[in-house]
């Protein structure tokens, strides 16, 4: 969409992942979708360096709303949880040099059962704009698909006329390629109208804290590429969902793949985790400028799965970036013990006959030089990574 916004990949933090619809704040006082929460962890944002890393958008995912509207027909945020309303939080949010973003749903309700916008949807656009929101997350619960080819264009259309700048979400096309493989119901999302429309999209389901979820969604994002991935660039970018990094379910190394891979695929860097508690290894990753910088690289071309053996279970992934330099990540699905040496050709890796210098922008290993022809091996650790950018170096520097 071209808005002037989100000309890198949107990078920020989202409640959804972590703090699901949790909602009892007596029981669970620093985990429960609330004022607090949004405070304390734009607080920590700021204080906690990751603000000034790029993860400028603080966002509220569904569960925000009370179960009905209010007698002007106007969303309510849940009384108890949000005291002093949604304006007070954007306030809060904004003062910190943070951006504002809020979730609803194009149906009747959202996902999780709260009051949608399908029927209010100027009236509730207004209503985001006394409140300062910067990004709205558009869900497509309980609405049919073949409706959203018009409405989430429609709906974007509303937010551009308010005048204010407000990043757009959207869930489209995940519910139509969903609807495909649940209903066997043949709808071609239309990625060209979505990336007019949207500044980001996400593709497929939700991602869950696990390595075998990540796994699930990596796989279907390359398997699909060519049908998505050239619709990428600065004000439209594919979405595979938030980062698991800092919670539950994955290893460290599991971490840097997903931080490697989502940043090839120039996808939107959405933390979900409690920022308060967060170990070092995996605060570490969130905030790796160097693999940052890939991300979002500005000529925003998303990077794709040029490798892949069913049997080894070992993938490349290679992005192009501005500098004529390219970033790869070498992933293993491999659960069994000690790491393994792979040989790439430069076929294999897609990658232009020459001479480079590679860095391992985790710093794991020193730099290396490959030279044109050879091979290029890498040992992988089991369900692990290695993301290694590779710099064009002209030829006589290297000999
Ligand atoms: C859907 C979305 C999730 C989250 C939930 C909230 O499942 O895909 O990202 O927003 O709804 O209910």
């Amino acid at each position: 969409l071209n808005n002037g916004l989100a000309l890198t990949p949107p990078m920020g933090w989202l409640t959804w992942e972590r703090y699901r619809c949790i909602t009892d704040c007596k029981k669970y006082p620093d985990e429960c979708i609330s004022e607090a929460l949004i405070k304390r962890t734009a607080d920590l944002m700021v204080s906690e360096g990751y603000l000034a890393a790029g993860y400028d958008y603080l966002g509220i995912d569904d569960c925000w709303l009370e179960k009905e509207r209010g007698p002007d027909g106007r969303l309510v945020p849940d009384r108890e949880r949000f005291p002093n309303g949604m304006k007070a939080v954007g306030d809060y949010i904004h003062s910190k040099g943070l951006k504002f973003g809020l979730y609803e749903d194009y149906g009747n309700l959202t996902c999780a059962g709260y009051p949608g916008v399908l029927g209010n949807e100027q009236l509730d656009i207004d209503t985001f704009v006394e409140w300062g929101v910067d990004y709205i997350k558009l869900d497509g619960c309980y609405v049919d698909e073949a409706q959203m080819d018009e409405g989430y264009p429609a709906y974007g259309k509303m937010l551009n006329q308010t005048g204010r700048p407000i990043l757009y979400s959207c869930s489209w096309p995940a519910y139509q390629e969903d609807y495909n493989v649940k209903k066997k119901h043949i709808f071609t999302p239309d990625y060209e109208s979505i990336s007019r429309h949207c500044n980001l999209w996400r593709n497929w389901g939700d991602i869950d804290d696990s390595w075998s979820s990540m796994k699930e969604i990596m796989t279907w994002f390359g398997d699909n590429q060519d049908r998505f991935a050239h619709f990428a660039g600065p004000g439209n970018w594919n979405d595979p969902d938030m980062l698991l990094i800092g919670n539950f379910g994955l290893s460290v190394d599991q971490a840097r793949v997903q931080m490697a891979v989502w940043s090839v695929l120039a996808a939107p860097l959405l933390m979900s985790t409690d920022l308060a508690n967060m170990r070092d290894e995996f605060k570490e990753i969130l905030l790796n400028k160097d693999i940052i910088a890939v991300n979002q690289d500005p000529m925003g071309k998303q990077g794709l799965r040029v490798f892949k053996n069913n049997q080894t279970k070992i993938s490349v992934w290679n992005r192009q970036l501005h500098d004529g330099s390219n970033a790869l990540a070498f992933v293993s699905e491999r659960e069994d013990g000690s790491p393994r040496s792979y040989s790439f050709s430069f076929s294999q890796m897609q990658l232009p006959q020459n001479s480079y210098r590679v860095q391992d922008l985790y710093h794991l290993e020193d730099d290396r030089i490959l030279k044109s022809m050879e091979d290029f091996e890498v040992r992988i650790n089991p369900t692990g990574k290695y993301l290694h950018y590779i710099p064009i170096s002209p030829l006589d520097k290297l000999n």
